[in-house]
């Protein structure tokens, strides 16, 4: 049995979950629950990421304490992850006592081993309400492409990234102001002193896009990382200097571990050492989207090693959901939050869709809500459901619901468990599309064999009743590993199959025994088409 911690990135508190977020959830999700089907002991942890500037912003333009804010919004961020069938065994808050411990600690670490230095930065201030701002709340010319209203570090018509002080023009979000320029001193955490080790953890089997990035930012040289803010700040202040506080993306990933211990001191199961100790022979695996690599790539590692803690055994890159194309953006009208889609449709299509996309590259995975339809009517509808519908009717009509005891063609069934094999790798390799392409022709091929064999014409002869029991039971024998095929992915729809079979599998070689002789209950819709109708509302609300 392997024993392995798997996490989602933390989603920012200042905003609702949106899908995004949830095909790296689903993503997570599924990989999570194949594990524990296989008989793995494998823990799922998230939490809010509940730092930074954005947050107290947004918390004082609703006129609500911090506290207040990051309580009300976890709330809702566990009610749509809930919604969407994820299942974490915990998700905590980075704002928590004990992330504070950690986080102090491993300053103390750092700050023994010589790894912190300080220096004196300039950054934009807003005169007006008196804080200092992050790039993305300065506004300006780009200095290369003079496209008005682009961010501090970053430019959306050409795509060059630069420092904020080279903004023309720049003035504060929250003002509407210029901002000064004002001289503090920060600490800075010495990357570089961790490079030969970081040169030895890429050695790892990590995904080859990861590695070249790697490669390129070697290149560029490793910077010296600021992890100090000035007050006003949302965070954990730095004890040893008044008005500075620690960055978020310093305590955001220790909340991957504290939350991890709030486990173990919830539930008394795992001890925090087994999992993160310098020795541990667990597995450490983190989920994340391209755009947060280097945090994950090199300071996490680096800052695991400075504690001497162990480090991550992968991580796990995504590419980013497109909307019709084009990149979720409010001003666009393609910025889909989950409480929108669970709204109007039912969350296991999404999951179906997204899982019908994946693969282990950090590709753009994009949601077109017409190819979607089109895909879950196709596939669940039409070529999963459609098998239980056709056989289950006669079984219920001349055989009282029971499956006959032997299977009418053995080597059909040797032939659907032996897909599983390869269906078990392409969830292990994180190669969703590919396990779920060998369901569905799986699917496929039961249709086209039973509209060979006609059980609705064979029926009509007497002699042929046995004939059509042995073909109806053995449909069904076959639906149950198809559908057993699809549990990570579609927990609640196989939930459903289950009762109607009357039979559970909950390990990956218990497939292996038929049902036999068995009383499955009378057929309902499993599930049913996309309607057109929710479709067209979740349209509207947007500009796809
Ligand atoms: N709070 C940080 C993560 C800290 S982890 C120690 C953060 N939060 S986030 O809310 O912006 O993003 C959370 C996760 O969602 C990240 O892995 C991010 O890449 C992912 N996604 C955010 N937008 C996304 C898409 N449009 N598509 C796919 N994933 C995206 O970053
Ligand atoms: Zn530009």
């Amino acid at each position: 049995m392997r024993k392995i911690l798997v996490t989602s990135a933390l989603p920012y508190a200042n905003g609702p979950i949106h899908l995004g977020h949830i095909l790296e959830m689903v993503q997570t999700d599924i990989w999570v629950r194949f594990q524990k089907l296989m008989g793995h002991e494998c823990i799922y942890i998230s939490a809010d990421d509940a730092h930074g500037t954005p947050i107290m912003v947004y918390a004082e333009k609703q006129g609500i304490s911090p506290e207040d804010l990051i309580a009300q919004v976890r709330r809702e961020h566990q009610q749509d992850c809930k919604d969407f069938g994820i299942q974490f065994d915990y998700y905590g808050t980075t704002h928590s006592e004990k992330n504070r411990q950690w986080v102090e600690t491993l300053y103390q670490h750092l700050k023994n081993q010589g790894h912190l230095v300080i220096k004196p930065i300039e950054q934009f201030y807003d005169p007006i309400k008196n804080i200092f701002l992050p790039d993305r709340f300065i506004k300006g010319e780009c200095p290369i492409c003079h496209a008005s209203s682009q961010y501090g570090d970053s430019c959306e018509e050409c795509g060059s990234a630069y420092a904020s002080t080279r903004l023309v023009n720049p003035v504060s979000i929250l003002s509407d102001h210029a901002p000064i320029l004002k001289s503090t001193e920060h600490i800075f955490f010495k990357l570089s002193d961790f490079a030969p080790f970081l040169k030895e953890w890429m050695g790892k089997d990590l995904q080859l896009e990861v590695v070249h990035k790697l490669q390129e930012w070697f290149k560029e040289g490793l910077r010296d990382w600021d992890i100090t803010r000035d007050a006003p700040y949302f965070g954990f202040g730095i004890p040893d200097r008044p008005s500075q506080y620690f960055y978020v993306w310093l305590d955001a990933p220790m909340g991957y571990l504290s939350s991890f211990q709030d486990l173990c001191d919830q539930t008394k199961q795992f001890r925090v050492e087994d999992f993160w100790g310098s020795e541990s022979q667990a597995e450490l695996y983190h989920f994340i989207g391209k755009d947060i690599t280097y945090f994950h790539a090199l300071f996490w590692p680096a800052l695991l090693k400075a504690f001497g803690l162990r480090t991550p055994t992968n991580i796990f890159v995504h590419g980013f959901v497109t909307v019709n194309g084009e990149k979720m953006s409010k001003s666009k009208g393609t910025f889909i939050r989950a409480r929108d889609y669970l709204d109007h449709l039912n969350p296991e299509y999404l999951r179906y869709y997204f899982a019908s996309k994946l693969t282990s590259k950090v590709t753009e995975v994009d949601f077109n809500v017409k190819d979607f339809c089109q895909k879950v009517n196709a596939d669940l509808v039409g070529k999963v459901v459609n098998i239980a519908s056709r056989s289950s009717h006669f079984i219920h009509q001349y055989f009282e619901g029971r499956l006959c005891g032997a299977l009418f063609e053995p080597q059909r069934f040797e032939a659907m468990l032996a897909k599983g094999e390869d269906i078990a790798r392409g969830y292990e390799r994180r190669e969703y599309q590919k396990a779920i392409r060998i369901i569905m022709q799986a699917a496929d091929e039961v249709n086209q064999w039973i509209d060979q064999e006609k059980p609705w014409k064979l029926v009509k002869d007497k002699e042929q009743l046995e004939r059509v029991h042995g073909i109806c039971s053995l449909s069904i024998e076959l639906f149950r590993l198809i559908t057993f095929y699809l549990k990570p992915v579609l927990p609640a729809f196989v939930s459903e199959v289950e009762t109607f079979l009357n039979a559970h599998i909950n390990r990956w070689e218990d497939r292996k025994a038929p049902l036999g002789e068995h009383l499955i209950h009378p057929f309902k819709p499993l599930l049913s088409r996309v309607p057109q109708e929710s479709a067209d509302a979740l349209k509207e609300g947007f500009r796809i």
